[in-house]
């Protein structure tokens, strides 16, 4: 049997490709967008932002095959938006832990977000130590003559729980995993736990603080 595909298929699929990764797009920057406004106001009501910054990425063809491939199922298109729950991806990453929350539940009031799962890294973290607070959700976007329903993974996480994620993400892609000293696993989880230690504190200190601040105004 002859499988390959003439010319027209080739630009079929190819647009087809490109259509689907425009809505990713679409839907990263729309809830990016969600994220600013919320943070822009909290700064206008409350002189202060819970979001320290914003990151977001449409996962690469290659990354979305690895995926479906790791789990044995066909590299189609088809596949990839049905069963890839993070082709669109945004982390944001709050000051401290009740910011996470306070901002996870901003999200969750609004009607036009479905959240499809919500696993809650930080109150139990995984086998590492990884600290996170993960909502699967699915996005309205609103094209010329449709709506189409996206899939996108939000990480939601303060600056500390980012500082380790990105390094242990850092040596364990980096390093050959065959040859990693033994015992690392249980050192990442000891330096996970001594960070959310200091992310307890400074969201404690940062409570106190503002306690005293307010005491000293309605004082005055
Ligand atoms: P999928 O979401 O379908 O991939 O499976 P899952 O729900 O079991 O995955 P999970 O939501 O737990 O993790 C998905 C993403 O979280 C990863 O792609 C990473 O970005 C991040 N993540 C999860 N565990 C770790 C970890 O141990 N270290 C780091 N650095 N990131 C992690
Ligand atoms: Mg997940």
């Amino acid at each position: 049997m002859n499988e390959s595909k003439s010319s027209e298929e080739i630009f079929e699929d190819a647009h087809e490709a490109l259509v689907m990764m425009n809505l990713y797009d679409s839907a990263v920057k729309q809830l990016a967008l969600k994220f600013e406004v919320l943070n822009n106001e909290f700064k206008v009501l409350y002189a202060r932002n819970p979001i320290h910054h914003i990151e977001k990425r449409v996962k690469s063809f290659g990354s979305i095959a690895a995926k479906l491939l790791k789990k044995g199922l066909p590299v189609t298109l088809k596949e990839a938006k049905s069963k890839v729950n993070d082709i669109a991806g945004v982390r944001v990453v709050c000051h401290y832990i009740d910011d996470v929350y306070s901002v996870a539940q901003m999200l969750e009031r609004q009607k036009d977000i479905e959240i499809i799962k919500r696993q809650d890294y930080i109150k139990h973290p995984n086998y590492n130590g990884y600290r996170s607070l993960h909502l699967d959700i699915r996005v309205p976007v609103y094209l010329s003559d449709r709506t189409e329903y996206v899939m996108a993974e939000i990480q939601l996480r303060t600056i500390a729980m980012d500082f380790w994620a990105s390094l242990e993400h850092d040596i364990r892609y980096k390093a050959d995993k065959s040859k990693l000293p033994e015992g690392i696993n249980e050192e990442m989880y000891e330096c996970a736990d001594k960070i959310a230690d200091i992310d307890r504190q400074m969201q404690d200190m940062y409570k106190r603080i503002t306690q005293a601040q307010n005491a000293q105004e309605s004082e005055a």
